[in-house]
This record gives structure tokens, sequence and C-alpha cells, in this order.
């Protein structure tokens, strides 16, 4: 088993020397855990469960399996890039679960925000659970808790988020190779361990998704408005020396429409909310300055590329009064 805390002079892991040892101890551990038994891990992508799948798939390969849920609500290129990743290049037991219709179906004509998340964390867990259920054999979950997880929910600042939620009847001892790391050293070794930067350097994006950038009841036609105005945001960001130096940065879609104008026609159409700010723990944040000519160009973008929006905004807000996220 894994060391359960964190040694006090453990030092901090910044180098890829560092990283492979840690990677080769925690290999050796795992398998011991495990065995020749099945583990079950829940991708969703982001940096802590793709770190884990990394790890277990060196470690026990085809002992691992995957199940990648796509709620709907993720970015533009995220599950094909898990897709890609895991299952092309790191030949790993994936299952892919497309629930978009399972997912907005629940949320249609819901408009309150808590609602809308309980729905999503809740289709989450009994989409998982179904897939586990057809498995056999599965004896192992496997988690991408990390260090400060622990540590909050010893304050009681939040709920473990990774500990439980599955129905009763599923018990699993639980694998968790990264909980004693803090993010910074999480990333490290996802790289040692061959994940693109992209994936390892990313910025942080709710449970929910999308789902929170698209305030009020979701529909599908300004789902995709706020998909396609983030990718282009994001692309530009990139282009622009922005990626890795703003903190998090998104587009909004309120479900209000305005009065403009194009190819000399009146169009009622949407209007995209950008929203870029800085924090080093998300309790407070700053907003980004950015340069007038790329909100310019970014404007352009937007209102001819992304349909139904004629308008784009920026949000001045920081953290109070607003939160980071918009909904
Ligand atoms: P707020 O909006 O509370 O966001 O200032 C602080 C940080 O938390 C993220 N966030 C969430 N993450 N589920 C999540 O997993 C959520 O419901 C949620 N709401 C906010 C947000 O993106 C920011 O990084």
């Amino acid at each position: 088993m894994a060391a359960d805390r964190r040694p006090e002079d453990m030092s901090r892991i910044t180098t890829p020397e560092l990283a492979d040892a840690f990677i080769e101890e925690q290999v050796k551990e795992v398998r011991a855990q495990v065995g020749d038994k099945k583990v079950l891990l829940a991708l969703s992508g982001g940096v802590d469960s793709s770190v884990v799948a990394a790890l277990l798939i060196k470690a026990i390969g085809q002992q691992l399996v995957c199940v990648h849920v796509n709620h709907g609500l993720l970015r533009k290129g995220e599950p094909e890039q898990v897709i890609e990743v895991f299952q092309n290049q790191m030949k790993a037991n994936l299952i892919y679960v497309d629930a978009t219709d399972r997912f907005l179906d629940k949320l249609a004509g819901v408009d309150e925000p808590e609602k809308k998340r309980m729905i999503i964390g809740n289709e989450f867990i009994e989409v998982f659970a179904e897939e586990a259920r057809k498995l056999d054999g599965i004896e192992f979950l496997a988690q991408g808790t990390i260090w400060p997880d622990i540590l909050e929910s010893e304050k009681g600042i939040k709920a473990h988020h990774n500990a439980g939620g599955l129905p009763e009847d599923m018990k699993f001892e639980l694998v968790e190779p990264v909980k004693i790391l803090f993010k910074d050293e999480v990333r490290v070794v996802g790289k040692q361990l061959g994940l693109p930067d992209n994936m390892v350097f990313r910025q942080p994006f709710p449970g929910p998704g999308l789902g929170v950038r698209c305030p009020g009841a979701i529909t599908r036609d300004r789902l995709e408005a706020v998909r396609e105005s983030d990718a282009i945001l994001r692309e530009e960001f990139a282009k622009n020396g922005l990626e890795g130096k703003v903190w998090q940065y998104f587009t909004v879609v309120p479900d209000f429409k305005s009065t403009g104008i194009k190819d000399g026609k009146r169009a009622f159409e949407w209007s995209v909310i950008i929203r870029a700010v800085n924090t080093t723990d998300a309790m407070t944040a700053t907003v980004e300055n950015i340069p007038y000519d790329l909100m310019c160009h970014l404007t352009e973008r937007i209102t001819h590329e992304v349909k139904g929006v004629n308008r784009v905004l920026y949000d001045f807000t920081p953290k109070p009064t607003g939160t980071i996220e918009f909904e």
C-alpha cells in the first residue's frame, strides 16, 4: 500500500529525475497492491485522472479499465484527445461512453444553478456505476486524489471530492497513486509519463463543465455557441502567449438576445461574455488586462464564426464581488 500521508521530509518533485524515481516507486507499490486483479478508473481527461491513468497503464497495462464519460459539456476536442492519447497512443483499455443525450435530456428546462450541478453530478455517478456493473472481476477503484484534497477534507473546507459517491453495494479498494503529491508535482510526473503539455498544464475546468457557462436552462444551440467561442478564445490565447500565463479563461453565453446587424439585416442574437482571471488559490481573483487589439480580434472572430452571436462583452469583475465562474 502506498504511504497514506506525505512524509514531512519529502522533497518537492521538481525535476524529471525526481519524477522518474517517484514513478518507479509507485509502479512497484501499485503492482504489489493490485496483483493480477483489475482496476477501474473514471478518466475525465483532467490533469489528475490523466496522470493516474498513465501511471497505472505503465504499472498494470490491460488490468486497468478506464471509463471516459462524455457528458456533452466538455470543451471542443476534449473527448477526442482522451481517445487519441489513451486508446491510440498508450493502448489503454478504454471504454468511451457518449452520454450527451442523457445529460442534456435530464437538464432540459432546468435553470436553477445548484439543481443543474446536482443533476450533472448524480447522472455522472449513475452512468459510471452502470458501466462498472457491466464489468467482471473489478476489485479496485483508482482515483486522482491529490494531497490538497486530503488536507482540505481534514480541515472541513470541502468534502474529499473523489471519495465515495458510488452506490453502497459497489465496494472497491482504492488505488490512489498521486495522493501525496501537490498539483505542480502531479504535472511534473505527468510530463515524465509522456502526457501532452496541453493535458498536463491545462487550466482548471469545473466538473459540471460548460454547463455552468451556459447560464439558465441549457439548450443545444447555445451550448454549441459556448463551446465554439471557448475554442476560439483558447486558440487565440495560445497564439498570443497568454496560455499558461492567465490562470483561467473561458466564455459564457447568457440566455438573452439583443438586436444587431449581420449582412445588412437585423440579427436578434446572443452575446458572448469573455472572462479571464488570475488567482493563486481561487478564493479571490483579479481580471486579466487583455490587450485591446486582441480583444478586437476575438470580437471579430467570435461574431463572424460562432453561429447565433452578434456581440462580445468583457467581464471586468474581480472576485469578490463576482465569482470566477459566472453561474
Ligand atoms: P468560483 O466560481 O467558485 O470558482 O469562484 C472557483 C474555482 O472552482 C471552479 N468551480 C467548480 N469546480 N465544480 C467544480 O468542479 C463546480 O461546480 C465548480 N464551480 C466552480 C472554478 O472553475 C474555479 O476554478
